[in-house]
């Protein structure tokens, strides 16, 4: 750098070009307040120049002299200096030398700014270099962060100070590196044109815990009170780590509910909320809800939320259930079937939880019960006691409800056991009973005389009477040549019924009423005809009691209407205690109609009964033409019950 006088002439010229005017000084120079600095400097001036009173010079603020007058720093020939140097300022170099390199202590952040040096070689030979110092007084020290601090990546963190006051030499230290993960401190000391840095440089790999948090560097100088902190909160950009939702959960129809998603992610997401993958909402921040008001079964399904910042992406699914009670099941409509014919009956319906399904027939379980949306009551070979009303029961928790249908079953006419001929004042009186669906027609044949009767002619009264599915039919064989002869056969009286599904036709029995009988030959008769007319009833009585112990019946003839009204009554009370108790109770039903269950199928409706068992409607009808027509006597029909 020193000027080159003792060159050879051919390169005179150049270093000449070189000596003139030059000074060297750092371009930028640093300093803690309160410590000092030194500006390292040297400069030239023309070769030519010998000066004769020795060399000055002065250090000015700001500007080169003379623009604008700028403060003295410093100033060889006196000591006057701007008021804010006073004390301050001392030139270590030999101006004498070439040596203009200053010392500034206790510098303060008023002293930054640009140092500018003119030298006086003597005479007219001043000069003010352009170049400067710029000095810069710090109360904090450096630290240099990276734009982006990305999380699970290696971060390096430097502290600066500068190291330009000879006396004291500063030392760095971390702070709050306590929490840090394996936290590694590098010290480094750089020199660059004559002035000294030094640092201290932290590696670690932050983790998004550490976002938002402090840490801070302090440079001091030993054996001093000068401390210098600088704090610095990380910002550390981390991928959605936890996306927070509402644990699944139930909802009540028609309720209201709100979800939560909450996402912890730097910086806040996209964050949306998607209903069975379509998205619903979305906004930009760490938190998203959805409320959904009136809820409805179409509200139940996974709902997700998803967090997406740019640095990643997650997301969390909840299941939201709404519960609701069973909607009104969907059943066949009603119908009317022929016997024999085997159903399916479909009982539909929603509900949450899914609901149990009963079908009950007449207030009666009937089938299994089903938990689910659909049950399915299969009848093989219908019979008519399974005529009735069908109602399928869905409950859940929640609610319940049920639809029915009637099934009516259609069938060939029965002919009932009552059926008879009886001897009565006037003659003999047959009444034929028969049940069917539809409803039987009643004929009586009389082979002996070759004659149909199906209604009331000049020789035989003819009654029919129908009432629902039992058809009743009498009459009254008046003359003589119709009934049975004194000596003769019992006449014959045949039964034909039939409806669409078949006919069958019965021979009547006639039966024997013995106290009638005396009274007939007492009232009637005169004495003389007594025996013959014995002869002729024991006769006949023999002959029927042939013909009852070849075909043995029961006779169902009631003795007390009112015993019978009350026995039916019973047993309706039962079947309507029952229908109330199944509608009465709640989730316990359940249990108590599986006892049920048991009880029933053992005895009743599922199980094929006897062709020939006595419709109810049959009994009414028949005890009030039997009670109108024969005397009282005892009968035996509650024990055949
Ligand atoms: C100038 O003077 C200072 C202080 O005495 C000294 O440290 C430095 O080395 C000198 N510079 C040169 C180039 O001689
Ligand atoms: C600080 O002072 C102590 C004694 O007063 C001395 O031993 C030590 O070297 C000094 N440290 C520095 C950096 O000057
Ligand atoms: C979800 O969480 C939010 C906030 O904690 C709460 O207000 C809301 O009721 C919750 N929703 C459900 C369905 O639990
Ligand atoms: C939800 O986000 C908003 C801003 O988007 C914020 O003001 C609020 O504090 C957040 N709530 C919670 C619980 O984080
Ligand atoms: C949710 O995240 C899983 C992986 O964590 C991913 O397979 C799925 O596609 C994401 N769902 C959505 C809707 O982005
Ligand atoms: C009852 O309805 C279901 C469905 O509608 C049908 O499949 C079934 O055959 C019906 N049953 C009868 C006996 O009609
Ligand atoms: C079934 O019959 C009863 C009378 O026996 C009647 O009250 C009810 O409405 C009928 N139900 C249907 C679905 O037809
Ligand atoms: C009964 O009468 C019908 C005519 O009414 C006749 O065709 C039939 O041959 C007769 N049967 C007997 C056995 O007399
Ligand atoms: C009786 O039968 C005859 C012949 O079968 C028929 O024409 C008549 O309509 C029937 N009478 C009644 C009341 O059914």
């Amino acid at each position: 750098m020193w000027c080159l006088e003792l060159l050879i002439p051919l390169l005179l010229i150049i270093s000449d070009a070189n000596c003139q005017w030059n000074i060297w000084l750092p371009r930028d120079i640093s300093a803690m307040t309160n410590s000092c600095v030194v500006i390292p400097c040297s400069f030239m001036y023309p070769s030519g120049i010998r000066p004769a009173r020795g060399v000055h010079g002065i250090w000015y603020f700001g500007q080169p002299y003379p623009q604008l007058f700028p403060p003295v720093v410093f100033k060889s020939l006196t000591d006057v200096v701007h008021e804010s140097y006073k004390g301050r300022t001392k030139l270590l170099g030999d101006l004498n030398q070439r040596n203009c390199t200053l010392l500034i202590g206790n510098v303060g952040t008023e002293h930054s700014g640009r140092y500018y040096f003119r030298a006086d070689v003597g005479g007219a030979n001043k000069y003010s270099y352009p170049d400067y110092a710029e000095l810069k007084v710090l109360d904090q020290p450096n630290i240099d962060v990276p734009e982006e601090i990305v999380s699970d990546e290696s971060l390096e963190l430097t502290c600066y100070a500068p190291d330009n006051c000879p006396d004291m030499t500063p030392e760095i230290q971390w702070m709050y590196t306590d929490y840090l993960p394996d936290p590694v401190f590098s010290a480094e000391y750089t020199e660059e044109s004559n002035t000294a840095v030094i640092s201290n440089t932290l590696t670690f790999t932050p983790r998004p815990m550490h976002n938002g948090q402090l840490l801070g560097c302090r440079v001091y100088f030993p054996n001093t009170t000068l401390v210098y902190e600088r704090l610095i909160s990380l910002d550390v950009k981390y991928s959605p780590r936890s996306v927070w939702v509402n644990v699944s959960s139930e909802v009540m129809e028609g309720s209201s509910v709100t979800l939560h998603c909450e996402v912890d992610s730097n910086p806040s997401p996209r964050v949306a909320w998607l209903f069975e993958g379509q998205e619903v909402l979305w906004d930009t921040a760490s938190n998203i809800s959805i409320s959904l008001d009136d809820v409805t079964p179409e509200n139940e399904g996974i709902y997700t939320c998803i967090g997406d910042n740019g640095y990643g992406m997650m997301n969390t699914s909840l299941y939201l259930a709404v519960k609701y009670p069973p909607r009104e099941p969907v059943v066949n409509d009603s119908m009317t079937v022929v016997q024999g014919s085997s159903l399916a009956l479909h009982c539909n319906t929603m509900g949450s939880p899914a609901p149990t399904l009963t079908w009950l027939k007449d207030g009666e379980l009937a089938g299994s019960i089903t938990a689910g949306e659909l049950s399915v009551l299969e009848i093989m070979d219908i019979t008519p006691q399974q005529t009735g009303q069908y109602r399928c029961l869905a409950e859940n928790e929640h609610g319940r409800t049920s639809a029915s249908l009637n099934i009516t079953v259609e069938y060939a006419p029965v002919f009932l056991e009552e059926s008879k001929c009886t001897v009565v004042r006037e003659g003999v009186q047959c009444v034929c009973v028969a049940v069917g669906n539809p409803e039987p027609t009643i004929e009586f044949y009389l082979p002996d005389l070759n004659i149909t009767i199906n209604e009331t002619d000049g020789r035989f009264n003819f009654y029919t009477h129908t009432d629902g599915h039992t058809s009743t039919a009498m009459i009254k064989l008046r003359e003589k040549g119709e009934r049975a002869d004194n000596n003769g056969p019992a006449v014959n009286v045949h039964c034909s019924m039939y409806n669409i599904y078949g006919r069958e036709s019965v021979l009547l029995e006639l039966q024997q009423e013995k106290k009638y009988m005396m009274a007939v030959i007492v009232g009637t008769i005169g004495g003389v005809a007594v025996i013959a007319f014995i002869i002729a009833a024991v006769r006949y009585v023999g002959q029927n009691n042939k013909k009852e112990n070849g075909n043995p019946r029961q006779d169902v003839v009631l003795e007390n209407p009112a015993l019978y009204y009350s026995a039916v009554k019973k047993d309706k009370q039962n079947l309507r205690k029952k229908v109330l108790k199944t509608e009465l109770l709640g989730s316990k039903f359940n249990s108590i109609l599986e006892e049920t269950t048991v009880r029933f199928l053992n005895k009743s409706l599922l199980k094929h009964k006897p062709q020939r068992q006595m419709h109810p409607l049959a009994y009414q009808l028949l005890f009030s033409v039997h009670f109108n027509l024969f005397p009282k006597r005892p009968s035996a029909w509650l024990s055949h019950l």
